[in-house]
């Protein structure tokens, strides 16, 4: 197999007495979509702001590219390729969705504001987004709030994107349209680690798995091997 494009090793972050994340380590492969699973509280989106370098771990370390960001400031993680989205979208709700994609293509990537502008259009028609361009953010509703999470993060150009359930309370009917747009985003090649709980959704778009329960790594592997590892079994429905 090549070499890993996201590395994490031995990660730890204590919240005071509260171990978060406890000596967690996976390797994510270039173009691969890993799903990050488990219950509610398990430290999936602490580990995702370890990684964007909103938080720093306590110990251990990560390595993107084979450099070692274990620590770096969020906004030098994010020119060198990775981009994030927030459970809880942060939009900045006085623009509208163009120019909130726009900040991401001037801040992430250097580029004047007339460009950021001007190429987002066809980032914003594929998240589903193509008829609120010019509508001010805040008055979008959240499920259309974590279409425009994905359009920022997208708008980055980033190698590595980090979707923190961002189809969450998506209904059964746009579950194909998910289905779709994750698929061009690998046809992008962009790799993508995706925190989700919707089985259904999980299951169909990625390659692999890794599972943590109370901030520890507990199994890792393909869609099918994960649904009946007996210690996920356990630590989703007791023993
Ligand atoms: N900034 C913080 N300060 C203190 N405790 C925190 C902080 N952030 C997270 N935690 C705690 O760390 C643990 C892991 O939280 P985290 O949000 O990473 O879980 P999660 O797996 O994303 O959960 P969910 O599925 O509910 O989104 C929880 O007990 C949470 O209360
Ligand atoms: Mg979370």
């Amino acid at each position: 197999m090549s070499e890993p494009i996201l590395s994490i090793k031995g990660v730890t972050k204590r919240f005071g007495g509260l171990v978060a994340n406890n000596n967690v380590s996976f390797d994510v492969y270039e173009g691969e979509v890993l799903g990050l699973m488990g219950p509610n509280g398990a430290g999936k989106t602490t580990l995702l702001s370890l990684i964007a370098g909103a938080q720093a771990p306590t110990s251990g370390q990560i390595f993107f590219e084979g450099k070692d960001i274990t620590g770096m400031p969020a906004h030098k993680i994010c020119h060198l390729g990775i981009a994030r989205t927030f459970q809880i979208p942060h939009p900045f709700s006085h623009l509208t969705v163009r120019e909130n994609a726009a900040v991401s293509s001037v801040f992430g990537r250097g580029i004047s504001r007339e460009q950021g502008l001007a190429e987002n259009d066809e980032i914003l028609d594929m998240v589903g987004l193509g008829d609120k361009k010019d509508t001010r953010a805040g008055k979008l509703p959240t499920l259309t709030l974590k279409k425009l999470e994905i359009a920022r993060a997208l708008a980055r150009k980033p190698k590595v994107i980090l979707l923190d359930e961002v189809f969450a309370g998506t209904t059964e009917a746009e579950v194909p349209q998910i289905l779709e747009t994750v698929a061009l985003f690998r046809k992008m090649g962009i790799t993508i680690v995706i925190i989700e709980h919707v089985l259904k959704i999980l299951c169909n778009v990625v390659d692999r798995i890794v599972v943590i329960d109370k901030g520890t790594w507990i199994a890792e592997g393909k869609p099918d091997e994960i649904m009946c590892h007996p210690e996920v079994v356990k630590a989703y429905f007791g023993a």
